[in-house]
Parts: C-alpha cells; structure tokens; sequence
C-alpha cells in the first residue's frame, strides 16, 4: 500500500506513512485563478493499493473535488485499488431528505466518489451510521472516542462524568464512559428544521461538584456545547471539559465555548485546529494495516 498525502490532511498522512511503514506519494496542488483546483501526483502509484487521506471539513467542496481528482488520476496512472480515507466527511449530516425538495446531498458525494474511481471509504466518527449505507462500494466509519477518552484519562480525570449533549449520541457518551469509569448522561435536544435552532433540556442530571466532560461528534458553531455547558454550571458542575471528533469551530466558536464556562476544548486532527490534541493516526493506521 501507498499513502497518497492529500492536501488537507498533509501531517495525518505523513504521520500514517510513519505508523504504517507505507510509503508516500506527495501531490501537487495548485488554485487557477478562476478558483479551480488542479492536482498532479508525483510519485508511482501503479499497481498499488493506494489510501488517500483528505479530509473534507471547509473548503468542502474544493476538498471534495480534490478528493476525486487524485482518485482518478490514481486510477488513471494504473492504481490497482484506491480506498478514500476521509476523517471528516462533509456532507454526510444530509443523509436523508427532511423537508419537501431536498437533496440526499451524501449520496451525490458518494456516487460521484465512485465514479471518479474510489473503491472504499473510511471515516472516522460518521454523523450517521445511515450515511454509509448509500455508498455503492464499502464504506466503514471507526470511532475516535476511545483516544479523546484516553486523553482525560492521561490528564487524570479517571471517574468524571461522560455527556452526550443530545439524546441520539448517547452511544458517544457510552463509549467515553469505557475508559473514564464514571458516571454517564445526556440532554435532550430539540433543532427547528426551519430556522435550525436548537435549545437543550437537562433530565435526572446530578452533576454538583462533579467533573464533566462533554462529548459530541461535531463541534461547528459551538452552540450546543455552549448551551450544555451553561446547564452544568447551573447545576453546579466543579469543572467542564468538552471533546469532539471533528473540531470545525466555526467563527468564534472556540471563544464562546469557554466564556460558557468549559475549561479545555479537546478535538482530534481530522480537521487541524488548536484545539487537535488527539491525533487519528495510530487508529487509521490500525485499519489501513488491516485492509492489507
Ligand atoms: C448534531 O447532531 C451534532 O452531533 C453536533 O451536536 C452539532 O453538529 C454541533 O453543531 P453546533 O456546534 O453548531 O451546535
């Protein structure tokens, strides 16, 4: 296998071509002036299996297209497979048809993935299992939450308590829970599919004096932790920590996050920011060594 460094994802993949052993093909990137992306793989890639990483948070649609630009020219230049490893998949909130008139804007990505030559997909932490199931080539999501689990763990927070600030991603809560010991909850919450507000209750919390940390799959402009974290503190939680996957941190996120009173934003680098503490590679490294 080949690692194919994508441009959004460069220290990722060098550091999965570290892990893995597996060498890597850099590529070239350029942006005509008109915003079009232009790719150029500089190494061999024939008769490889070849693994892609490219993340696609924002610039979404660029990355995207970068994505099935350096699939098809693997493809072209004789790849033998060509898996997408993808850390944040864009896109894949709209897995289903909500209001009257949309789109299932994942499956577009999905089929056009394939059809610029994409065999298999791996993703970290997809926001719907559903998602997944409207690839026409096998697509997996692994979990990241065990490593952001054992981050609070190395920091010495063994036994807080793990929330999920939606009742939907209690597994995520669940899953934290594993490695913390502690106690585990969630808030409910409620998004107005018209305006996409959202507000959170809490239900049969006992946090006082307790450590919290919330988990969740995304972060993008803060307003759920923001809302969760000002719950815990009215309830009188001694310290709040809040973990994501994918850390967008859209505008002032970050800042307003910790004005509501969270201590440490912990996120992994399947989108870089400050806040990626945790890196993906040992996992990804894991599944790529197991695909071969
Ligand atoms: C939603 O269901 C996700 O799990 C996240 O809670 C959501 O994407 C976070 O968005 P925001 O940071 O804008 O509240």
């Amino acid at each position: 296998m080949k690692i194919v460094v994508g441009p959004a994802s460069v220290d990722l993949a060098e550091k999965i071509s570290l892990q893995t052993g597996y060498e890597r093909v850099a590529v070239a990137t350029r942006v005509f002036p008109d915003g079009e992306s232009y790719i150029r793989l500089e190494g061999n890639v024939e008769g490889e299996h070849v693994a892609i990483v490219q993340t696609t948070c924002a610039p979404q649609d660029s990355r995207l297209m970068q994505l099935a630009f350096i699939a098809a020219a693997a493809k072209r230049n004789k790849a033998k497979r060509v898996t997408a490893v993808v850390p944040y998949l864009g896109y894949a909130r709209q897995d289903k048809i909500f209001l009257p008139g949309e789109n299932v804007s994942i499956e577009t990505i999905a089929n056009m993935l394939k059809a610029a030559g994409v065999d298999q997909l791996v993703t970290v932490n997809v926001h719907e299992a559903n998602a997944l199931k409207l690839f026409p080539f096998e697509a997996k999501s692994v979990s990241a939450i065990p490593l952001l689990a054992e981050y609070f763990v190395q920091k010495g927070v063994k036994g807080a308590f793990a929330l999920s600030p939606d009742k939907g991603a209690m597994y995520i809560a669940q899953q934290a829970q594993a490695s913390l010991q502690g106690e585990v909850g969630y808030l409910e919450k409620h998004r107005d599919r018209y305006t996409g507000q959202t507000t959170q209750t809490a239900s049969h919390l006992n946090v006082e004096g307790k450590t919290v940390i919330i988990f969740d799959d995304i972060i993008s402009t803060g307003g759920t932790i923001v809302g969760a974290a000002k719950i815990l503190r009215e309830q009188g939680a001694a310290h709040v920590y809040t973990a994501c996957v994918h850390g967008l941190l859209i505008g002032d996120a970050e800042k307003r996050i910790l004005d509501a009173g969270a201590e440490e934003i912990v996120a992994t680098d399947s989108v870089p920011s400050n806040a990626s503490k945790v890196s993906l590679a040992p996992l990804l490294s894991k599944e790529l060594k197991a695909l071969t």
